[in-house]
């Protein structure tokens, strides 16, 4: 059997990680500036990480949820705390597309409505719900179709009005910084908008942090740089450090009810395990401040760079868009200089996700780099 080929490879083979770099099967060093797709929150094989979760695997590696399970507890009380937001309730599941899944089905089950709002250049999954209200027509298959769904401009306030004025709403769902189709942030005053209208229209704010939270923008969340409060929040990548965990934060003014959401795998004691390391670490090395001051260096160093035409971000989640297609650079960089970097929708735009982690001497070695593929 071989694998299902879906996806463009690079011609590497990665066998080893530690901190921000990776080897391959020859033993080539690569630094690692994409952070697997956001994954990589606190390092490649980080100490406390694999203490952490072999030490649970010797305990108990697994049970459903038909018991209780004390780490999903001591889990939703440190979240709540490292985020801010303790009142609010935990839904645990396994990858991004399933939060946003559950998130749907919450605002939905609760109001009883099915018109969503999203937005032009959205990405929100491939499972059925989220490929819908993703603004993506090449993996939306017909099964999938978004007839249920408005797509708006960011920042168009009087579209936003006029869709509420026509449609029952039953949530806006937005990222608060787009990753996939290249690093795009929302105005404040738009994301205050949106809380205004679905407040005032019994709909459901959704904030997608599955990309841009857990620190990388340098908030914990990166609709706290607004000051916006979501009825519904949904995060994954960084939130495992590559062990797959994902959830749902839920307002308290929603209530519970047995069958409404469900899941095998989510909550699993060794997802629990990997989660609480991840918050661990961000905690003891103040790593979110440390991604503010860090990717401001990085990207004021990026706009100085030939032919950029833009550098888009917060924190270590930065576009830098420049007046050429990069895919040749971004080949270059992984070749010659054993480098990873993302790349996005957009396709003159380089996509920064390094793990938050990352040091000023590490982001040293990407500019140099970068600096000699552009000369
Ligand atoms: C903002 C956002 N939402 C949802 C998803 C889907 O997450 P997953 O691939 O874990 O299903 C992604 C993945 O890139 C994402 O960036």
């Amino acid at each position: 059997m071989t694998l299902f080929d879906v996806y463009p490879l690079f011609n590497v083979s990665l066998t080893k990680g530690k901190g921000c770099f990776v080897w391959d099967d020859k033993g080539t060093r690569y630094l690692d500036f994409y952070g697997g797709h956001a994954v990589i929150s606190i390092g490649h094989t980080n100490e406390h990480y694999v203490q952490r979760i072999t030490a649970q695997l010797e305990q108990l590696a697994f049970y459903s949820n038909s018991v209780r399970i004390p780490i999903q507890d001591e889990y939703a009380t440190l979240l709540g705390r490292v985020s801010g937001y303790d009142d609010y309730h935990l839904f645990l599941c396994n990858s991004g597309a399933e939060a946003v899944e559950n998130a749907l089905k919450v605002a939905s089950f609760v109001n009883g409505r099915k018109k969503i709002i999203a937005f032009k250049g959205a990405f929100h999954g491939r499972t059925s719900g989220a490929v819908a209200i993703t603004d993506n027509p090449a993996i939306k298959p017909p099964v999938n179709d978004d007839a249920h769904v408005l797509f708006l401009n960011f920042n168009d306030s009087a579209a936003l009005e006029k869709a509420f004025a026509e449609h029952d709403i039953c949530a806006v769902i937005i990222e608060p910084i787009q990753g996939v189709n290249g690093i795009y942030e929302p105005t404040p005053e738009f994301l205050k908008d949106i809380q205004r209208l679905c407040q005032a229209h019994g709909a459901f704010f959704i904030a997608d942090e599955i990309q841009c939270g857990f620190g990388r923008s340098g908030q914990f969340f990166a609709h706290q740089l607004a000051g916006v409060q979501p009825d519904l929040i949904t995060m994954a990548k960084g939130m495992g450090n590559g062990f797959p965990i994902a959830g749902v934060l839920i307002h308290p003014k929603v209530a519970a009810k047995y069958g409404m959401l469900g899941t095998t795998f989510g909550g699993a004691p060794l997802a629990c395990a990997a989660g609480l390391a991840v918050l661990e670490e961000i905690e003891k090395h103040q790593l979110i401040p440390q991604a503010a001051t860090l990717g401001n260096y990085l990207m004021d160093e990026c706009r100085q760079l030939p032919e950029v035409k833009e550098v888009r971000g917060k924190g270590l989640m930065i576009g830098v868009e420049f007046n050429f297609p990069i895919k040749a650079l971004r080949e270059k960089l992984v070749y010659e200089h054993h480098i990873f970097v993302g790349n996005s929708s957009n396709p003159n735009t380089l996509r920064l996700l390094p793990s938050l982690t990352i040091t000023k001497e590490e982001i040293d070695l990407f500019l140099e780099a970068i600096k000699k593929c552009l000369a």
